[in-house]
């Protein structure tokens, strides 16, 4: 905030006063010091909930970077994934992507209480789960980054917006792309992004039109590596076991790094949408051998494009609330 006001004091001088009041109350840009005065001690307090849930289960550290994911893509970052249904809200827990799929609400509601503990009223579910995004990254043994900050939470939820706006895994590099597109993202963050499959699990359902019958015919994709699809079928059968996980980097699942990367170009992409980065379009196959090649241009652009997510069309200044429980609208 120190530096928001000299900001505006500097722009004063400028006699540009009138932008700084906009800023203020209009919803200008997010920026890392929001809470400094306000809540000095929350990047603590999410840390150390977020550390003991991934101490606890390293899994969780996947889910709640995917819950961020899930969050952005559906009328930009404002928590509206993380609203129950009840009155006119249809929560987006109930669509394809996030059904029997989404997970780690419990941590962040543990986050919540910790932080209306120290500062009521104050921190926005949408923040929160931003940094434990971060911090999930992090403790798996990612890339840090510099968290802007600011956002407030939707008063409402979208379940059109969950199913047409997060891409499916059987949707083609184009429809992809695309729907990355229609979110200000490009094709480096589409690649970039896609990195974070390096951590967490899969459900046989989500890949199993790879396994047996890709395109009709009755074949498995041939861009499956044909042993590793094998081993998949033992434990993904043609029918039933809808549920049961595989995980997304065979080589190293709990530890965020490039393995992902070096497993499509194995052709061992578990999603199809993992593989059609290597096989759709060649710039994004470029970008696959850059980040198999070298981990520390994928961790740049992973931190890069993760801040660029993060800032897709949030709520500031007065608009949308800062929810006290982070399922449910204050009335
Ligand atoms: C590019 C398009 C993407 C598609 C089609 C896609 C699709 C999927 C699917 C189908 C799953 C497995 C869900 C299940 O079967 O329960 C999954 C898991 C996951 N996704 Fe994505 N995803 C995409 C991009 C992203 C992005 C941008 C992120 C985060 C930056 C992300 C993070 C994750 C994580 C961490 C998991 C594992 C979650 C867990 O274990 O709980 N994904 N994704
Ligand atoms: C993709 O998967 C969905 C859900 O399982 C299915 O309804 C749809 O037909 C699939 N699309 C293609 C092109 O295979
Ligand atoms: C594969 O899918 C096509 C079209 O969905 C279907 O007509 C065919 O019967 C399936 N083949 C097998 C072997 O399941």
């Amino acid at each position: 905030m120190a530096k928001f006001i000299n900001f505006c004091v500097f722009l004063s001088l400028l006699t540009l006063a009138p932008l700084c009041f906009s800023m203020e109350n209009n919803g200008g840009p997010l920026y890392p010091s929001f809470y400094d005065h306000s809540c000095p001690r929350l990047q603590e307090i999410v840390w150390s909930v977020v550390a003991n849930a991934v101490a606890k289960e390293p899994r969780m550290a996947a889910s709640l970077l995917r819950l961020h994911f899930h969050d952005c893509f559906v009328k930009g970052c404002d928590a509206s994934v993380l609203l129950d249904s009840s009155g006119t809200i249809v929560s987006e827990k109930r669509s394809n992507p996030n059904r029997n799929s989404a997970r780690g609400f419990e941590v962040i509601d543990a986050i919540k209480a910790a932080v209306e503990k120290e500062c009521p009223g104050t921190v926005s579910c949408a923040d929160i789960l931003t940094l434990a995004a971060r911090d999930s990254t992090l403790l798996a043994g990612g890339p840090n980054w510099v968290v802007p900050l600011g956002r407030r939470d939707s008063i409402d939820a979208s379940l059109s917006g969950s199913n047409n706006n997060i891409p499916a895994p059987n949707n083609t590099f184009q429809t992809i792309l695309t729907k990355f597109k229609l979110k200000g993202l490009d094709i480096v963050d589409l690649v970039a992004l896609s990195g974070a499959h390096t951590i967490g699990d899969s459900r046989c359902t989500s890949f199993r039109q790879r396994l047996y019958n890709q395109s009709g015919n009755g074949q498995p994709d041939n861009t499956l590596n044909q042993a590793y699809a094998a081993q998949l079928r033992t434990r993904c059968p043609q029918s039933g076991g809808d549920q049961n996980l595989f995980v997304l980097d065979f080589v190293t699942p709990a530890k965020f790094d490039n393995n992902y990367y070096k497993n499509i170009l194995a052709f061992k992409g578990l999603l199809n949408s993992d593989q059609v980065l290597l096989t759709q379009n060649a710039e994004a196959a470029k970008l696959v051998k850059l980040y198999a090649d070298n981990i520390e241009i994928f961790f740049q652009h992973f931190a890069n494009s993760m801040v660029k997510m993060g800032n897709i069309t949030p709520k500031t200044g007065s608009s949308g609330e800062i929810r006290k429980i982070c399922r449910r609208v204050n009335h």
